[in-house]
């Protein structure tokens, strides 16, 4: 490999979730290192911050933004069509909380809400992203899961239930898809300083929850550690890595 080269130069990589938190930092952090980014959010405002700052620190990559719900197939197909020909790697980041709501207590809504942002809108988006790779032989696909996808002990029903279906789904993409070039890893994060919103809902969530949580949980990570790891997997840096699922948690996973 030419080190002299950014890593990311002549790709194209959509990122979702790309307003806040781990994708915001992963845009950057891509659009730094050359990549042309179709950024993907639910929130135009801040979508127009992240172009706002593609001044000249972010000059050497080029930014598309489009904004839509993940969860919805249109939005995927928008994605696609800014992507253009190609998309060489995609990042499958934005997701949200559950309230802590454990079985008894969750609705319908949250359930459906969870599943269908964390879950289905990362089945659509890589499925639509497999067609280019697989025409162009080669591609990477990143997904962010969560502590939570390795342990129960760190959300409620509803999102632990979809990390540890982010897991089986790209460990079954990896499987059927490195052969034919296309590699697929996810990080699973643990706490990390960002704008998700995840406020109690259950006072028997909180009971059950709170003194693991204060008894395992190291430091708040930034963003910019995240995104270290998730651009680290999508670069031809880790050609030989699929399939895996690499906590980036402070040791977290280790307690
Ligand atoms: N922050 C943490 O402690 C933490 C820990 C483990 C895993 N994660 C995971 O990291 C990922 C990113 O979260 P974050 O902490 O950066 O949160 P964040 O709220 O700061 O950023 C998430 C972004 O995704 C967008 N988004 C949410 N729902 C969307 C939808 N339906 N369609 C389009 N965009 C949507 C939001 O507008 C937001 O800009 C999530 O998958 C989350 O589950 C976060």
């Amino acid at each position: 490999m030419d080190l002299t080269q950014h890593r990311f130069s002549g790709w194209t990589v959509v990122v979702t979730g790309a307003g806040s938190g781990i994708g915001h930092a992963t845009a950057r952090r891509l659009l730094m290192e050359g990549a042309r980014v179709v950024a993907v959010d639910l929130l135009p405002e801040r979508l127009a911050a992240l172009a706002d700052e593609v001044g000249d620190a972010l000059a050497s990559g080029d930014l598309v933004t489009v904004a839509g719900d993940v969860s919805v197939e249109a939005t995927v197909a928008q994605a696609v069509e800014a992507a253009g020909d190609r998309i060489d790697g995609l990042a499958n980041i934005a997701g949200i909380m559950d309230g802590f709501l454990p079985a008894a207590e969750l609705d319908d809504a949250t359930w459906e809400r969870v599943l269908a942002v964390n879950l289905t809108a990362m089945m659509r988006f890589t499925r639509a992203a497999l067609g280019p790779m697989l025409r162009a032989g080669k591609g990477a696909i990143v997904n962010v899961s969560s502590e939570a996808g390795m342990r129960a002990s760190a959300a409620g029903t509803a999102y632990t239930t979809s990390k540890h279906a982010v897991n089986g789904f790209t460990r079954s993409t990896a499987f059927f898809y490195t052969p034919k070039g296309i590699r697929c890893n996810a990080v699973a994060p643990g706490a990390v300083a960002t704008n998700i919103e995840a406020p109690f809902r259950s006072e028997w969530a909180q009971q059950r929850l709170g003194p693991f949580m204060q008894a395992t949980i190291p430091g708040v990570a930034q963003p910019d550690q995240l995104a270290a790891a998730i651009t680290w997997l999508l670069s031809d840096d880790a050609s030989d890595v699929s399939g895996a699922i690499l906590p980036v948690d402070g040791g977290w996973a280790a307690v």
